[in-house]
């Protein structure tokens, strides 16, 4: 069956420019009305310009789509709130939120200010809260919804100078491994995706050559959100890269423990290799099942 977003709508923040603004062109172009917020600002989160959103918005429209500009600020609760509430006044109801909104404000860890640390945080990852936190009645309530958050490989592997956001970026993973749990009885799938772009977030970051650049279109990060805010989608939990054309997963794994008896820190050394190894890493659904599993591992030593 072809991937169709027909009744739904969605939510899809920082939709003004970039990554957001390829995914909300896709999810209307498959038939979703959206919600298209951003607040228009420069890359470090200064000032707003309310007409970022709006051309998204008529852009959609110019194409045969339906969709609504939201020029609100994902940081405060209230605008966040609004948003939802725009989506189910306008149409009905909310099936689809896609957390995208960024900033970045690179320094090094010894010169970062606890402003540009709080900044950073408060539009990633209590952004993210916010949309969940809102959006989640709707979705218990319809017994739907659909989840992207969008992380970055500076999360989970690091990149020089972005401790804020790199951190920011590995909470959302985080906010995932929990919202699943919580929404799987709600028929809730939470995902995160995990991009790849020339926008002007990597752009001024690393210069790219113009064939870099076209080949790393942010519209090609778009069908891997589409899929994943679709019915035919049941996966939850995972973390999906996309980007230049080119599709995978990344997963936190832990491999099987090793059980040493009352062992001291040169028993650790000695097995050093061994309990670091990765030969035998598993991807988890949750903690609860990591629980069962070393409480068998146990029961099979005794
Ligand atoms: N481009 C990449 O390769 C890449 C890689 C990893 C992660 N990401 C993530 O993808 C997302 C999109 O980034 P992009 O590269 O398209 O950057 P971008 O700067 O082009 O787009 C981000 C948009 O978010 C909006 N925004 C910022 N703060 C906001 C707020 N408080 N409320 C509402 N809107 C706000 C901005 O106005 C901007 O239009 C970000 O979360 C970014 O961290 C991008």
């Amino acid at each position: 069956m072809p991937v169709s977003l027909l009744e739904r709508t969605a939510l899809v923040t920082g939709a003004g420019r970039g990554v957001g603004r390829g995914i909300a062109l896709d999810l209307a172009r498959h038939g979703a009305k959206v919600v298209v917020n951003d607040l228009g600002g420069t890359l470090d989160g200064e000032g707003a310009d309310l007409s970022v959103a709006e051309s998204v918005a008529r852009e959609i429209e110019a194409a045969g789509g339906v969709a609504a500009a939201n020029t609100g600020d994902v940081t405060d609760s209230e605008d966040a709130y609004a948003m939802v509430r725009q989506a189910i006044d306008l149409w009905g109801r909310l099936d689809i939120v896609v957390s995208n909104a960024g900033i970045l404000r690179d320094r090094a860890l010894h010169n970062l200010p606890e402003a540009d640390w709080a900044a950073v945080l408060a539009v990633h990852l209590t952004g993210g809260y916010n949309l969940l936190h809102h959006a989640w009645p709707a979705f218990r309530q319809q017994h739907y919804g659909r989840v992207v958050l969008t992380t970055s490989n500076s999360g989970f592997l690091g990149n020089f100078g972005q401790s804020n956001y790199a951190a920011a970026k590995a909470g959302l993973i985080g906010l995932m491994n929990v919202a699943k749990l919580e929404g799987e009885k709600y028929n809730v799938m939470v995902n995160c995706l995990n991009p790849g772009a020339a926008t002007r977030m990597t752009t001024a970051v690393s210069a790219m050559t113009p064939e870099r650049e076209a080949a790393m279109r942010p519209e090609l990060v778009a069908p891997a959100v589409t899929y994943l805010c679709s019915d035919s989608c049941q996966s939850s939990g995972m973390i999906i890269n996309s980007g230049g054309g080119a599709f995978g997963r990344a997963a936190i794994v832990q491999n099987e423990r090793v059980p040493i008896a009352d062992a001291t820190a040169d028993d650790v050394e000695a097995r050093w290799d061994e309990i670091t190894s990765l030969e035998s890493a598993e991807h988890w659904w949750s903690v609860r099942e990591t629980r069962a599993a070393h409480e068998a591992a146990r029961e099979a030593q005794a």
